[in-house]
Formats: C-alpha cells, structure tokens, sequence
C-alpha cells in the first residue's frame, strides 16, 4: 500500500490530481507551512496554462502559432531525470510550433548542462527550440565571481546549441516560416542577477515595427525594459506558486520582488 502511494506521487497523472494538488497546498499555505508542501506534494506538480497572445502587426501565417514557454527546469541532484523526460513527452504532445526555454535550466554542476541538453533535444517542434539563461546556469555566486559564471553559462550554452538548440544572450532570432513575409522576433535577454543583461545590445538593429516576444527570465526588471519595443514578454524565476505567493515569500520578499509572481499581468498596455 505504502509502496503504491509513493509510486502515485512520483509519477503524478496531472490531468487527475490538480484539484487535489492545489487544495493541499492552499491549506498549508494558510497554515503557514509553505515550503514544505513542495516535498512531497508539489515538486512534481505541472500546470499547463494557456494563453492567447494577441501581436500586432503579425504575419497572416503566423495566425495560429503555437508557442510553448518552459522555465526554471533547475536540472539538479533535487529534479531527476525521469520527472524531466516525462515533461518533455507532455510538451511534445500540445505539439508547439516553437519551444521557449526562460532560463534556469540547471542548478547542479556541469554535467547537468549535458544531460538538460540532450533531454531539451527530444522536443519535437517546426520551428526549433530557443534558450536563454538565468542565474542559475551562471551558478550560484551571483556577480561576485564572474570568471567561473561565464564558463559555466558558455559551456551550457555550447552543449545546447552542439545539440542544435537556438541560444540567446542579448540576441534577436526570427521566426519566419513558408510564406512569412514578415517575421516574429524573438529578443533572447541575458540574465540580471549576473549582470550578462544588455538590451540596447538584444535590440541592436531590431525593426521596432515587427511584432516582438522578449524572453527575459527575471521579470524584476520589466518596468525598465518599457523603453525598449516588446508586446510579449515572457519569463520565469520567480517560482510564484512555490515561494513568492506564499504567506512565507510574502512575508520576507520585498514589495518590489511581489510584483510580478505568477501568472499573466498585463503592463501599461503590453502583455508579461
Ligand atoms: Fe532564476
């Protein structure tokens, strides 16, 4: 019986157990034991959300396109293999055209760079699949060592791309297509906390007039990027659910860390 009960948590059928899943973790948060409901309850809890995201100036081709945005993977001794591959067959089945990853993709050492690598290869998509960073693929120094920071998240960033991933560190891909006169652009922020982030350099030469999805993973900074031209922006680091929405995180994180938590905000007429 014991055994049947932890085979069920590990290998949640999320179609089934949301209710379940949040009903627990609701009660714990009122009880002010956030944090704990994520051993076991939530580590392997999954949500699929889905949202519209109106673009102006989109090409006609592009009407129906389907992004899939992943983030904060933290691929690490704490989030195994198994958990990650069967995300991978979830994604693949909502069959995106274009796969985001908003950084965080390891918090372990750098064999976890591999190994996230070859697992984020299986995803099947028309039109690739496109990385950025966060703090964490930098490590977990911040800006106090800066040297190893930038071997580790260049090492991430070779082993992703040696599998043919798209990475970008203040850079613009576009997003065209059979019959796409006019692109989507895809500006791929670096990351803040490590202070890799460099906008006027992601959007050096950008046609303001294309339609724009800025990745950025921390949306901390989402009110100074206003200046730059993005409709979309899309991010992730906050781990809204888990820590910041909590009556814990909401306790010890600052206002202007709660601003963007989770979830869809809409900002001065553009869309996080
Ligand atoms: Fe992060």
């Amino acid at each position: 019986m014991l055994d049947e009960l932890k085979q069920f948590l590990k290998q949640p059928n999320w179609r089934r157990q949301h209710g379940w899943r949040r009903g627990v973790w609701q009660m714990m948060n009122r009880l002010g034991l956030t944090g704990l409901h994520m051993l076991p309850m939530s580590r392997r809890w999954v949500d699929i959300h889905r949202t519209r995201m109106p673009l102006a100036g989109l090409d006609p081709a592009h009407a129906n396109l389907k992004i899939v945005q992943l983030s904060d993977l933290h691929y690490s001794p704490v989030v195994s293999q198994r958990y990650l591959i069967q995300f991978v067959r979830w994604v693949n089945e909502l069959e995106p055209d274009l796969v985001v990853v908003t950084g965080d993709l390891i918090t372990g050492g750098y064999r976890y760079a591999d190994r996230i690598a070859t697992i984020l290869a299986h995803l099947t998509t028309k039109l690739g699949v496109i990385c950025t960073l966060g703090n964490h693929d930098y490590s977990v120094y911040g800006k106090s060592h800066p040297a190893e920071s930038d071997r580790r998240g260049d090492y991430l960033e070779k082993s992703l791309k040696d599998r043919g991933l798209i990475v970008l560190r203040n850079e613009v891909h576009y997003v065209g297509g059979a019959g796409v006169a006019r692109p989507l652009a895809i500006v791929g922020l670096d990351d803040e906390w490590t202070g890799n982030i460099d906008p006027a350099k992601a959007w050096a030469g950008v046609d303001p007039t294309l339609p724009i999805v800025c990745l950025n993973h921390n949306p901390i900074n989402t009110r100074e990027l206003m200046g730059y031209p993005w409709q979309w922006m899309l991010a992730g680091h906050t781990h809204g659910r888990q820590l910041a929405t909590s009556r814990l995180g909401k306790r010890f994180n600052s206002h202007r860390r709660r601003e963007f938590t989770h979830g869809y905000y809409p900002v001065d007429g553009r869309h996080l």
